[in-house]
């Protein structure tokens, strides 16, 4: 039986986090040729290499720092040569500062903007700038967050930048939509991954409050967003664009 994504190929950001190596696994399970980036070292992607290795799809890991565009551009073009076009985009890199507007530096809130807000509108824009030239139809996932639209007053810089994600997923749905490319976001709430994960490692009792505050009672994992960012680049989509898929348990609705 043909699988969903047989014959494309997806390009990952922060392919090498929580949720960025579900993701991979996901589409080398659908048939994708998968792309990671991530600005780790190529020695910290051997396992997750090795675990793709299991399907029967080709994979390239490149270490790039999204925050620099001609980085990415290099990055795409590395992809490209290695894997083919590439049809899909996960713009998933992202850091995360916890201190508020008057304790975060002037430097820490740039970089995180550079890094979450900048570096996914470059990688989305090179992959979707190399379709249109091509006239190839495609799709864009941007890694959004609950936190673009519930204030949260430890995590400024980082509620700013995916609020800003929120609109450039918006303004390239529309731009991109006549020519086929759908855009789309998802924007986990509590997710076991990443900081969090390591937090509630630290103190178990806070990831059990953590799951009590979600109105369905659970965490989200990072193989559950994997899927709903496949099904967003179901390559019979046609008219699903400038979504955002909201996958927060209903947190959003109790704060
Ligand atoms: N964990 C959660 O609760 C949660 C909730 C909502 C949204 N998200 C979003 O999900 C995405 C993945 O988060 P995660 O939880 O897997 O975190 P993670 O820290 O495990 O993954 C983030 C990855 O991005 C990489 N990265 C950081 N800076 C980079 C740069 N300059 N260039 C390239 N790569 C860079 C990191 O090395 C890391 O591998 C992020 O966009 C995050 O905002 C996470």
């Amino acid at each position: 039986m043909k699988k969903l994504f047989e014959q494309k190929t997806v390009l990952i950001s922060g392919g090498l986090g929580d949720i960025g190596r579900a993701v991979a696994i996901a589409f080398a399970a659908g048939g994708a040729n998968v792309a990671i980036g991530d600005v780790q070292p190529a020695a910290q992607a051997a396992a997750l290499l090795e675990q793709l290795g299991q399907y029967p799809v080709k994979c390239h890991y490149t270490c790039v720092d999204v925050s620099d565009a001609a980085a990415v551009d290099a990055w795409i073009t590395e992809a490209e040569t290695q894997l083919g076009i590439v049809h899909m985009v996960v713009a998933n890199a992202a850091t995360v500062t916890i201190a508020g507007l008057y304790k975060i530096t002037a430097e820490q809130w740039s970089k995180e903007l550079r890094v979450n807000l900048d570096g996914a509108f470059y990688v989305a824009r090179a992959v979707t700038s190399r379709l249109l030239s091509l006239d190839m139809t495609g799709s864009v996932v941007f890694v959004g967050s609950w936190a673009a639209e519930a204030v949260h007053a430890n995590i400024p810089a980082y509620a700013v930048s995916k609020a800003g994600m929120r609109m450039l997923c918006q303004c390239m749905a529309l731009e991109l939509a006549p020519h086929g490319i759908m855009v789309n976001e998802i924007a986990p709430g509590y997710v076991d991954a990443g900081v969090s994960r390591q937090v509630w490692d630290q103190a178990p009792d806070l990831r059990e409050e953590a799951r009590k505050k979600v109105p369905v009672r659970a965490l989200i994992t990072p193989e559950e967003v994997a899927q709903q960012v496949a099904r967003l680049c179901d390559p019979a989509n046609k008219h699903i664009t400038g979504s955002i898929l909201l996958m927060d348990g209903g947190l959003s609705l109790v704060r």
